[in-house]
């Protein structure tokens, strides 16, 4: 392409490929979900929720919509936030015996990606653990289709219903890594921002910064023409760098979050605003489920796998426990400080796009322009400051470093290039902001 970010390389890739599932998005959607699969052929299917949302009103809707179409469901709703390979194994057991010919999702990103992974055993048989890149699994490629899923929405962070990865804890490393296939894409998305018009602010901060970092992380990614060509276009992931497509709607994404976040944490009936996070969100899922995230994703996994005694309010979980969007946020302005070096301009523009006062800043300038902007709305909305405020010191630094330096792919996403000290850097800069 003829612009100087996305410039040839010896060796880099030259072309990139885009998928999606059919979006549906809009007040109300959540009950078109019947004949929606009414049209995909489904009579018999399983419905994947949690057990909060399955006694609750958004799921009755789902039953509903069912019922009226005449398609028979059983439920697995046995699924924790931040779902482990037990989980998965469990739901894929489940599927299998149902004899379905599709499934439903209904929930946050530990609900669909629950799905995603018991589709791909369920179908294709052997561990999930088989599924994650060597040396954590044995990096073998999703063989082919799953059945067809529809996937729904009930927060607006995850965006895994636009994505072809799913997120599982390993419990027997106690971390998270990334399964990714093109074949793991849903068939369908439905996106109906009124699921989340009863989400405390608290959560609706926490959802907010995961979109945020999803959108900003997609945006300063490394150019696909920097990663390497790969012959076979089958065997071409989704998770390729930036592009001119995931630039789209990485930047209208960061433009929300900057206009709305603030407004939807602090006021739940502001309407405009958490629909617009919703289709934000949404907006940061098509994008990084297209390019990537890169360091704040792979930083906050060390800071999940090692957090002690942390609770936080709002969530019925048991400690430790930290919110996804607030793991990946707290790191974030000391990474993008580093990281702005490399592509000093994507920084200033994505500072710009979340309504920061760039004009005039030059080149040197872009990393801290940026991290004061996301500071500024750390501050606005809440957020714990930086890792002092989820309960690590000094002394956590290494360990956290050397925890999330596994996740390799996510790193070499990144516009610049990190080595281990690189990271103990990023998180000693993160520890406070204010
Ligand atoms: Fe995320």
């Amino acid at each position: 392409m003829g612009c100087q970010y996305f410039e040839p390389t010896d060796n880099g890739a030259n072309s990139f490929t885009v998928a999606m599932p059919k979006l549906t998005f809009g007040r109300g959607s959540l009950a078109e979900v019947g004949e929606r699969a009414k049209a995909l052929g489904f009579k018999k299917v399983v419905l994947f929720t949690d057990a909060m949302l399955e006694s609750g009103p958004i799921v009755e809707i789902v039953r509903q919509s069912l019922k009226q179409q005449s398609i028979e469901f059983s439920i697995f709703s046995d699924i924790r936030i931040e779902p482990d390979d037990d989980c998965v194994m469990e739901a894929a057991s489940m599927l299998k015996d149902a004899g379905s010919d599709g499934i439903i999702s209904v929930g946050g990103g530990s609900v669909i990606d629950t799905a995603k992974g018991a589709l791909l055993v369920a179908q294709h048989g052997g561990h999930i653990r088989d599924y994650f890149a060597a040396p954590i699994g044995s990096g073998k490629p999703v063989p082919g289709p799953v059945l067809p899923h529809i996937a729904c929405a009930t927060t607006s962070g995850t965006g895994s219903e636009c994505t072809s990865i799913t997120v599982i804890r390993i419990n027997e490393l106690d971390t998270k890594f990334v399964v990714a296939s093109p074949h793991l894409l849903a068939t369908q998305a439905i996106v109906d921002p009124q699921c989340c018009d009863s989400l405390p602010g608290n959560v609706v901060a926490s959802t907010g910064f995961d979109l945020l970092c999803h959108a900003l992380e997609c945006y300063t990614a490394r150019a696909y023409t920097k990663h390497l060509e790969v012959k076979d276009p089958n065997a071409r992931q989704l998770i390729q760098g930036s592009n001119p497509f995931s630039d789209l709607s990485a930047q209208k994404a960061l433009e929300i979050a900057g206009e709305y976040l603030v407004r939807g944490v602090a006021d739940n009936s502001d309407r405009e605003a958490r629909d617009n996070l919703m289709w934000g969100a949404t907006l940061a899922g098509i994008a990084f489920g297209n390019s990537g995230t890169h360091l704040p994703h792979a930083m906050s996994y060390g800071i999940t796998h090692l957090m002690k005694d942390i609770t936080t309010d709002g969530y019925p979980v048991s400690s430790p426990f930290i919110p996804h969007g607030i793991s990946v946020i707290v790191s974030a302005p000391a990474i993008f400080n580093y990281t702005a070096d490399a592509a000093p301009e994507r920084h200033l523009e994505g500072a710009a796009f979340l309504s920061a006062d760039a004009k005039g800043a030059t080149k040197d300038e872009a990393g801290e322009v940026l991290s004061k902007r996301l500071i500024e709305l750390m501050r606005e909305t809440h957020i714990p400051n930086g890792l002092s405020g989820v309960g690590f010191d000094q002394s956590h630094v290494k360990a956290l470093a050397e925890s999330s330096f596994r996740q390799q792919r996510a790193i070499a996403n990144a516009p610049r290039d990190s080595i281990l000290v690189d990271l103990e850097n990023m998180y000693n800069g993160a520890l406070s902001y204010w």
